[in-house]
């Protein structure tokens, strides 16, 4: 291979998303991604269309200040917390929060001897990313109880990372987490709090919506927290997230990001989304329940082992060990339910109630046959 590649990408892994299974034979319920499990509208959709008709040049670039689009969502961040701090100034707005998750790498560790710290199991791109740009990851165990941090553990680690040379300079936690679908507990946010300004902590509220808990109101000067349209707004297909922080973490994230992230579209949608967030989130209260019912129900298989979930999935592990996970997703996928074997178990998203049964079917049928 040519020697001006980066040796330690030859070996390198890369996010493998499932792809989309369009055998029109073999129709899957794609519970792999914690998508809202329904399309936009088709009046929101024809709106956004619309505006992509009428309003959008397309031989211009975006708006790369995206100015409108902060505003709003300043509106909905402060509507939705009961508060009123958010302003503009305290967002910054990424082609999903992936890309945000690049910039806080960039911002952090670029250039310098550096770790990011994760507790694992955890949502796998803070690792990827960290290794496609060189930077070392520390990982430590969740307890398995309840999947939350040690804080012991945690703080020790972040020592020896100083005493290695290559300091911890950015610390991501998932609330609620991803796969483990565990919010964060009142002693993991009293440890964040405990958090030295030499680092940077990323709160990556992705499902929040799902779990109505949020640390927006509590920012501190080396807080950021993570967003996205991809989950409960319905917008995974147009790629827009955005970070919460004080406007002197933001003007980094403003200086370091591509001058035109995020295309017209992606922001047109986002607003359309927006504008109509009251219908789009009228249906969180239905994947809630239908979240207790499946959660109920897998309760009853005596051969699964599962944990409260504050998000739109659930994570299951076997009761023992002689459960095959790999197997059972493979053969989950073959009756055509698409979920995720991921951290060690198996991550199932919440889909429409038809969706459930089919799910809670098929898990039936195979667990009876293990
Ligand atoms: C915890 C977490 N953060 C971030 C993301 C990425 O979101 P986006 O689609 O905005 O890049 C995901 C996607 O699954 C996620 O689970």
């Amino acid at each position: 291979m040519s020697s001006f590649l980066r040796p330690d990408l030859l070996t390198f892994q890369a996010y493998s998303a499932n792809p989309p299974d369009k055998t029109p034979s073999q129709l899957l319920d794609q519970l792999d991604t914690n998508e809202c499990p329904y399309d936009l509208p088709p009046a929101v959709k024809q709106q956004i269309a619309e505006t992509y008709v009428t309003q959008i040049q397309t031989n211009r670039y975006p708006d790369g200040s995206h100015a409108d689009l902060k505003a709003e969502i300043a509106c909905y961040v402060n509507e939705m917390a009961g508060i009123e701090a958010i302003e503009a100034t305290h967002i910054s707005v990424g082609n999903g929060s992936d890309e945000l998750i690049r910039s806080v790498l960039i911002a952090t560790c670029l250039g310098r001897p550096s770790s990011i710290l994760v507790a694992s199991p955890t949502f796998s791109m803070y690792g990827i990313l960290a290794k496609t740009l060189g930077v070392n990851t520390i990982e430590i165990p969740r307890r398995e109880s309840d999947w939350s941090i040690d804080p012991d553990r945690a703080n020790a680690a972040i020592a020896q990372a100083q005493r290695d040379g290559q300091p911890v300079r950015a610390i991501f936690v998932v609330h609620p987490n991803s796969p483990t679908s565990n919010a964060l507990s009142a002693d993991e946010i009293a440890w964040l709090a405990t958090i030295s300004d030499e680092t940077l902590v990323v709160i990556d509220e992705a499902y929040y919506e799902f779990s109505r808990q949020t640390l927006v109101g509590q920012l501190r000067p080396n807080w950021v927290v993570t967003r996205t349209f991809s989950k409960a707004l319905r917008l995974a297909a147009h790629r827009v997230g955005y970070a919460v922080a004080l406007p002197d973490v933001i003007s980094i994230f403003e200086k370091i990001r591509l001058p035109y992230n995020l295309p017209s579209t992606a922001q047109a949608a986002a607003l359309t989304a927006l504008s109509h967030r009251k219908t789009l989130l009228a249906v969180i209260d239905e994947i809630i329940s239908e979240r207790d019912r499946l959660a109920t129900a897998f309760g009853q298989l005596a051969s699964l082992r599962q944990w409260r979930s504050d998000a739109n999935f659930l994570y299951v592990r076997g009761a023992n060990d002689s459960l095959n996970l790999a197997q059972l997703a493979t053969d989950l996928r073959s009756k055509g339910t698409l979920i995720r074997h991921t951290g060690g178990g198996l991550r199932i998203s919440i889909g429409t109630p038809t969706e459930n049964d089919r799910t809670l079917a098929n898990f039936t049928a195979l667990l009876a046959d293990a």
